[in-house]
């Protein structure tokens, strides 16, 4: 019998998934481990830390570390339940923390396709050119300084009777472009294809867990780089949904590949829109790492999501759509400009770009997230992360579990 003593396990709510995780670390290997009985709650957060801290990121080991580990024994419901989360989880946080030499648009495309094989789903990509006339102007603008073609990977897959679209920003690298990024601002940039990776985990999660769910997915992936066929600052480019963008900063590229994808989004009949970016530096500075801000017109989903990622330990924070700080988007010459002239209010601003192209925000919801976890924790070790992934997918599971 082992005799576990914590202690302040309020001081941070996920206490108990930390908790979970560092047994798994520490105590002795090669045994099986069983729970006494506990709080539901308790037991299913000590299960997924334990199974969490199974996570290594070990591609580019010469050496790997092959720690022999102890397996905890739960019933089987809870366990299959926690092989999908820790699968989704563990396949999101792969996809951030390959480096962008290894994870190009292209790259990215494949694994998409694998994942529709393996799934059954379809798979549709527009590359490069085809962009254009297929009418996707922004994620090409966007994309085109690369010599890796940007695409629009699109996924289809269940057959419930709710429909739900997933949008994730997948810049597979933001140098900034010409309006370039400081060093220190540039070094963690392969994670800006964190909400492609999110999607493609929710993606695999719903897979896995069926719920009454259709879904569609669209991922624009692109690298942000200068070159001589690179976007300038100043220009002006039609968006499919017609208005007229005028590019004040060449940074704030992940809401002009969104708006073209969110347009796309929008002319399909769908109860729900939901898209993950990691789209700003200032929601990182009003909420910090570890709590993505999210953006909806419908009161209703806000409240239930914002309380079940608090219960799921996941937690998401709501800002909102304050329409008077739309001002800050006016164009001279266009209908609107991607940057805001001032830096106050940065998430905001961002989410009121996207708004202007969804048809209806209150089927709508954007998550300003992080993907990234600056240090080691149990069950979280330093590196890419899933912030709002499991919070999502618990609010799709209490609305379309069939
Ligand atoms: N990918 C960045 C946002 C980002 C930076 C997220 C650091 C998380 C951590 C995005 O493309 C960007 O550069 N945004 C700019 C927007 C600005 C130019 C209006 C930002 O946040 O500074
Ligand atoms: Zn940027
Ligand atoms: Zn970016």
């Amino acid at each position: 019998k082992v005799l576990v003593g914590t202690q302040n396990i309020e001081d941070d709510p996920r206490n108990w998934i930390r908790l979970g995780a560092y047994l798994s670390t520490n105590l002795p290997k090669g045994k099986d481990y069983q729970l006494p009985s506990l709080d539901n709650v308790v037991q299913k957060e000590l299960a997924l830390g334990w199974g969490l801290a199974s996570y290594q990121f070990q591609r580019f080991k010469t050496n790997k570390n092959e720690t022999s580990r102890s397996s905890l024994v739960v019933d089987k419901d809870l366990s299959s339940k926690l092989e999908s989360e820790i699968a989704a989880v563990s396949f999101s946080r792969d996809l951030v923390n390959t480096p962008s030499n290894e994870l190009r648009p292209s790259h990215l495309s494949a694994i998409a396709e694998d994942l529709a094989k393996q799934y059954g789903l379809t798979c549709n990509v527009i590359i490069g050119d085809d962009l254009l006339t297929k009418n996707f102007p922004m994620i090409h603008a966007v994309g085109k300084g690369s010599d890796d073609a940007p695409r629009l990977i699109e996924l289809r897959g269940g057959s419930g009777k709710n429909k739900v679209t997933i949008v994730g920003k997948a810049v597979c690298f933001d140098t900034g472009g010409y309006d370039i990024k400081p060093s220190n601002g540039m070094r963690n940039m392969k994670k800006d294809m964190g909400g492609g990776a999110l999607s493609l985990g929710l993606t695999k999660w719903l897979c896995e867990e069926k719920l009454d769910i259709s879904f569609r997915v669209l991922i624009p992936a692109v690298e942000n780089r200068i070159s001589d066929k690179a976007f300038l600052p100043g220009d002006i480019i039609k968006t499919r949904l017609g208005k007229f963008v005028e590019i004040d900063n060449t940074d704030a590229e992940g809401r002009l590949v969104l708006c073209d994808a969110l347009a796309a989004a929008s002319e399909e009949d769908t109860d729900m829109i939901i898209d993950f970016a990691t789209l700003t530096g200032a929601c990182r500075v009003a909420l910090g790492p570890d709590m993505p801000g999210f953006f909806t017109g419908n009161d209703s989903w806000a409240n239930d999501l914002q309380a079940l990622s608090f219960e799921c330990k996941d937690p998401v924070w709501r800002l909102p759509l304050w329409r008077p700080y739309f001002n800050m988007l006016k164009s001279g010459p266009a209908d609107l400009v991607n940057s805001a002239s001032s830096g106050f209010a940065g998430a905001i601003t961002a989410a009121l770009y996207l708004k202007e192209f969804v048809k209806d925000a209150s089927k709508w919801m954007h998550f300003d997230t992080y993907c990234w976890s600056d240090d080691s924790k149990p069950g979280t070790p330093q590196g890419a992360d899933t912030q709002a992934l499991r919070a999502v997918f618990s609010f799709l599971e209490k609305k379309f579990r069939s």
